[in-house]
């Protein structure tokens, strides 16, 4: 494994997803690293046995958790997800150390290992966000639009995602955010459907992209479409699913955006919650309330399987300088050649 081979972001759609999020518990640090140390072999065990569903799981590492995790190096564009409170919309900012985003082509096998994650969580974290998350016909959401058309593909899609070079000690890592919305689905469905078209930017049954020109300005798309200083469109790749209850009329996106900068995607939400120019907020928030909101960095792989080497750096600075990695096989059946495994020490293990 390369120390910068991500973690599984980048694949194709799949008909199930569970959300979770977690508070880690003051004093259980030092446990939850050992546990996410094996959310790889967890995956494993229940995703194959059934290679043709597909199971995934990401896991993200909230700031607060980050500091208690290390006192090394910290990925540069990680924070606590940033409040946005307009006069007409608010974007909270809510409690969450650890993301797990399950995604299979069966809901089965998202729940059991959901399931064994929490089991192995139990009494060190605490779920406080847990979001099952279904793939509507035609890809559409609960608003009735097709939602994900205009991602990213091949390599523009890990240009997109993945940190590179300009922050070379997380290369490979990412950073998503999350945000729960219900929607007033009965205000919604009074619009007309060239009303709806209007607040999205793009037609409903054919999904196609409306001209600028006949873009209002306070439409989905005007006011998500960034371009940078070279006129190319700044991506980020959304894996957005419809949840919900309807005895409860509860009908809902769970919104999950990655990028390889945190910065793209919250001013992505400044135009949505503030406006752009300012005043002139998304039109779809009008139909939408935001409940959660929270961002997370995504380590390589291997950091990840590794994440327990972490604390080493936090160790005391009299502890003694480990012996240079060996050059070959370590003799624990890896070839130690992860920068973070060279550093781990015992006390630790
Ligand atoms: C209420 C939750 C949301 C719903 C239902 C929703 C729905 C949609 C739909 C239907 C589209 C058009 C098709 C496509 O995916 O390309 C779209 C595009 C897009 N949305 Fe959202 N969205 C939501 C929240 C957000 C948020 C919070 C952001 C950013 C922070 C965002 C960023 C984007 C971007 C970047 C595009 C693509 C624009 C383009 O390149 O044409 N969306 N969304």
């Amino acid at each position: 494994m390369s120390a910068t081979e991500p973690q599984a972001i980048l694949t194709p759609l799949t008909e199930s997803a569970i959300f979770l999020v977690l508070t880690v518990n003051a004093g259980s640090e030092a446990e939850v690293a050992d546990v996410l140390t094996d959310v790889s072999g967890l995956k494993r065990s229940v995703g194959f046995r059934v290679p043709e569903a597909e199971l995934t799981c990401v896991t993200g590492i909230g700031s607060s958790l980050w500091d208690r995790l290390s006192t090394g190096p910290r990925p540069a564009d990680l924070h606590p997800f940033k409040e946005l409170a307009g006069s007409r919309h608010t974007a909270p900012s809510t409690p969450g150390d650890l993301l797990f985003h399950i995604r299979a082509h069966r809901f089965d096998l998202c729940f059991e290992l959901a399931q064994r994650l929490t089991e192995r969580l139990r009494g060190l974290a605490v779920v406080v966000d847990e979001v099952h998350g279904f793939r509507s016909f035609d890809e559409r959401d609960v608003l009735g639009f097709v939602d994900g058309t205009e991602n990213p593909e091949g390599e523009a899609a890990g240009v997109a995602v993945l940190i590179g070079d300009e922050d070379p000690a997380f290369a490979g890592g990412s950073y998503v955010i999350v945000q729960k919305y219900v929607h007033d689905l009965t205000s919604w469905d009074a619009l007309s459907t060239e009303e709806q078209e209007l607040a999205i930017g793009r037609t409903k049954l054919s999904d196609i992209e409306m001209p600028d020109e006949d873009k209002p300005a306070n439409s989905h798309l005007a006011l998500n479409v960034i371009t940078g200083p070279d006129g190319e469109e700044r991506q980020i790749m959304r894996f957005n699913m419809p949840f919900g209850q309807v005895g409860r009329a509860e009908f809902g996106t769970y919104y999950i955006a990655y990028a390889r900068t945190a910065e793209l995607i919250e001013l992505m939400l400044n135009h949505m919650f503030l406006g752009d120019p300012p005043g002139t907020t998304d039109r779809i928030l009008d139909f939408s309330t935001a409940l959660t909101g929270c961002l997370f960095f995504v380590p390589p792989l291997e950091m990840l399987d590794d994440i327990t080497s972490l604390r080493a750096e936090a160790a005391p600075a009299s502890a003694p300088t480990p012996p240079p990695a060996p050059a070959q096989n370590a003799g624990d059946g890896s070839l130690a050649i992860g920068s973070l495994r060279d550093h781990s020490t015992d006390a630790e293990r």
